[in-house]
C-alpha cells in the first residue's frame, strides 16, 4: 500500500494557511495550495518553500465561497497529487464593523467566505474520501477565540467562528460512522496580514497609533508573546496525524493563554 499522504490547505498563499501548508509538508504531506487567483505570487512563495522540503505541491486558484470551485479543487487535487487524506478549511476574512452598522452585503460576504466555504469543504472532502474508498479521513477548519467569546466590533466575524464550531460538532457526529474526523482550531492573536488589517481598522475607530491595538491585545496573553502561524500549525499537524485518530468534534484553542474553557 502507498504511504503517500495528500492535504489541501485553503488560504495558504500567506499567513496561517502558509504555516499549516509548510508544517504538513514537513510531516510528509504533498499539498494543494488553494487561494484566490490574485494571490498567485504569494502562493508561489509557499510552493517554493514546500519544494525545499522535498514535497510536491501545486497552486489551485479557488474562491472558497463558491461551492463548485471547492468541489473542483478537491477533484483537481486528486488528479494532480494522486489522493486526498486531509482537508484544511483555513481561508477566511475579518470585518471590523460595529453591530449597529453591519450591512446585509457585509453579512453575506463574510458568511459565504467564513462559513459556507466550510460546508463546501466538508461536503467535497467527505464525498472524495468515499469515492477513493479511504479507511479514514480528516477535516480541519479555522475557528477562533472569537468563536468562543463575542468580540466587540467583530460581531459578524465572531458569529461565523461560533458557527464553525457548531458545524464541526454536527459534521463529526454525522461522519463518524465513516471514520472521518472533523475538528477545528481556534487561534488567538496571530501575526499575519489579517491582524495588520484589524489593527489599522481599530486605529481608525479608537485613534490609537498603528500597531498599538495589536500590542495591547498581545499584552493580555499569558505566555507573553504574540502567536505565529507555526504555533497554529503545530495543532493542525496533530489533528492531521494518526495521533488524533480518536479526536473528533473538537475545536482546540491555541492562543498562548487568553481564553480557558
Ligand atoms: N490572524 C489571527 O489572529 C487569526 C485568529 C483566529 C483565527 N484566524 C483565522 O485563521 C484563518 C487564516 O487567517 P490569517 O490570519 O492567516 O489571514 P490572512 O488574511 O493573513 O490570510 C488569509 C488567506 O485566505 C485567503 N482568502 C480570503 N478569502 C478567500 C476566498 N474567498 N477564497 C480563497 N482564499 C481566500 C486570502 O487570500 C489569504 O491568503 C482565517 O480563517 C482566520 O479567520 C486568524
Amino acid at each position: 500500500m502507498s504511504d503517500q499522504k495528500v492535504a489541501i490547505v485553503t488560504g495558504s498563499a500567506r499567513g496561517i494557511g502558509r504555516g499549516i501548508a509548510l508544517k504538513l509538508a514537513q510531516d510528509g504531506f504533498d499539498v494543494a495550495v488553494a487561494d484566490l487567483p490574485a494571490q498567485r505570487e504569494d502562493a508561489q512563495t509557499t510552493l517554493d518553500e514546500i519544494a525545499k522540503l522535498g514535497r510536491r505541491a501545486f497552486f489551485r486558484p479557488t474562491d472558497v465561497s463558491d461551492r463548485d470551485a471547492v468541489f473542483g479543487l478537491v477533484d483537481d487535487t486528486v488528479a494532480e497529487l494522486g489522493t486526498l487524506d486531509v482537508m484544511v478549511n483555513n481561508a477566511g476574512i475579518c470585518q471590523i464593523v460595529p453591530i449597529t452598522d453591519v450591512t446585509e452585503e457585509q453579512l453575506e460576504t463574510i458568511y459565504r467566505i467564513n462559513l459556507f466555504s466550510v460546508v463546501w469543504g466538508i461536503q467535497a472532502a467527505a464525498a472524495k474520501f468515499g469515492e477513493l474508498g479511504k479507511e479514514k479521513g480528516k477535516i480541519i477548519s479555522a475557528s477562533s477565540i472569537a468563536g468562543f467569546e463575542g468580540f466587540p466590533i467583530l460581531p459578524a466575524y465572531s458569529s461565523t467562528k461560533f458557527a464553525v464550531r457548531g458545524l464541526t460538532q454536527a459534521a463529526a457526529k454525522e461522519l463518524a460512522a465513516r471514520n472521518i474526523t472533523v475538528n477545528a482550531y481556534a487561534p488567538g492573536i496571530v501575526d499575519t496580514p489579517m491582524w495588520t488589517y484589524i489593527d489599522e481598522e481599530m486605529s481608525k475607530l479608537n485613534g490609537k497609533p498603528i500597531g498599538q491595538n495589536f500590542k495591547d491585545m498581545v499584552d493580555t496573553i499569558a505566555l507573553g508573546r504574540c502567536e505565529y502561524p507555526s504555533d497554529v500549525a503545530g495543532i493542525v499537524s496533530f489533528l492531521a496525524s494518526d495521533n488524533a485518530d480518536y479526536v473528533t468534534g473538537q475545536t482546540i484553542i491555541v492562543d498562548g493563554g487568553m481564553q480557558y474553557s
